[in-house]
Order: structure tokens, then sequence, then C-alpha cells
């Protein structure tokens, strides 16, 4: 079974990287293969709305600049069993990396139907706050909405600030275990 970790944090360091390393560390702890991608590797453009507003992203399921990585990671999308997403709240939503990726993928995807790369599929939702802790909601929120339009399955929301970090690493390695098992 595999199960791929979407991360949209820039650092290598730091809470998000502590969420996304216990959801790897849960993935493996229940047999899975955990494959983590860092959106930040790639050099994803944004959404260009082609046309008046749709190109080949309705008729067709593919962005015409796919080539930038998105085609890629579309189809580790598609072929993934199970799905983490995991983000630093910025702005009370999710980093604009993740965004703007879900912003053409969402283009491809939600009008397949039972097709979609996503349909049907478990998905936890990590979003980790920093100083404030403002904006976990409507980050997750967001997220939710994503996953609405590509008919995916959320099987968690888990946010995580400096003060619960202890407990809620605990909590993303055992739910990411967890979702895991419950399709094994
Ligand atoms: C552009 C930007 C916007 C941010 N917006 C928020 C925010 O709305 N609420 C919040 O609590 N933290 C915000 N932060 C802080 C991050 O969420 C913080 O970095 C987060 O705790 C992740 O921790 P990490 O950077 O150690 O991974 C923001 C950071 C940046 C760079």
């Amino acid at each position: 079974m595999k199960v791929l970790i979407i991360s949209g944090t820039p650092k290598r360091e730091g809470l998000s990287c502590s969420c996304e390393e216990a959801a790897l560390a849960g993935v493996i702890s229940a047999g899975a293969e955990g494959e983590v991608i860092k959106l930040c590797d790639y050099n994803l453009t944004r959404c260009a709305m082609c046309g008046d507003g749709w190109g080949t992203c309705r008729d067709k399921h593919t962005c015409i600049y796919g080539d930038d990585g998105f085609n890629e990671i579309q189809s580790k999308l598609a072929e993934a069993d199970l799905l983490i997403l995991n983000t630093p709240v910025y702005w009370g939503d999710m980093t604009e990396i993740m965004k703007a990726f879900f912003d053409r993928f969402r283009r491809c995807e939600a009008f397949k139907g039972s097709e979609s790369a996503l349909a049907d599929k478990n998905v936890l939702l990590i979003a980790s706050p920093g100083g404030s802790g403002n904006g976990l909601i409507s980050c997750l929120e967001q997220m939710e909405r994503v996953c609405r339009h590509l008919s995916a399955k959320i099987y968690d929301f888990i946010g995580v600030n400096r003060w619960n970090r202890e407990y809620k690493l605990a909590a993303i390695k055992a739910a990411a275990a967890s979702m895991v098992k419950s399709i094994s």
C-alpha cells in the first residue's frame, strides 16, 4: 500500500517538518510505503486561467504547463492509496505553493467523477500555525473544501501548534497508522 504525503512547507526543519516526519513514521509503523513530496522542491507555476477561464484541464483533465512537475505529482496522486496533506498556516490558509498546486489539480480532477484521482480516497489533513495560533480553522476549512471538490474522504483534521506539539505529533503518527490499517 502506498501513502503519499504532500508537504507545503518551504523549510527543512521546524514544526511543519516534524508533522511530516510523524506522519511518515505512522505510515511505516503500520506497514505501508510512504513517500513525501515537498512541493518546494519543484518549480511549479500557477494556474494561468487559460482561454476564457478553462483550458485543457476541463475536458482533457491535464494542464498544458504540466511539464513543470505537475504531471508527475498528478500521476503519483492517482496511484496512491491514501493521502496526507501537511502545511504550515500562512495567512490563515495553506501555503501559497500548496494552494497553487491544488488550484491546478482541482481543475484537472474535479470533473472526472468517480475516476478522479482522489475519489473516495481517505485523506488526513494537518495544519500547523505559528506563534499566534491564529488561522488554523480557516486553513483546515480551505483544505477541506479542496477535498470536497475532489470527492475525497477526510479521515481526520489535525491542528498542531507550539504548545500542543508533543501530544499532537503523537496523534499524527497514530492517525496515519490508523488510516493505513483502515484499508489494510
Ligand atoms: C507568510 C507567512 C504567513 C503566516 N501566517 C500565519 C498565520 O496566519 N497564523 C499563524 O499562526 N502563523 C502564521 N505564520 C507562521 C507559520 O504558520 C509557522 O511558521 C508555523 O508554525 C509552522 O512552523 P514552522 O515554520 O516551524 O514549520 C505565517 C508564516 C509566514 C511565513
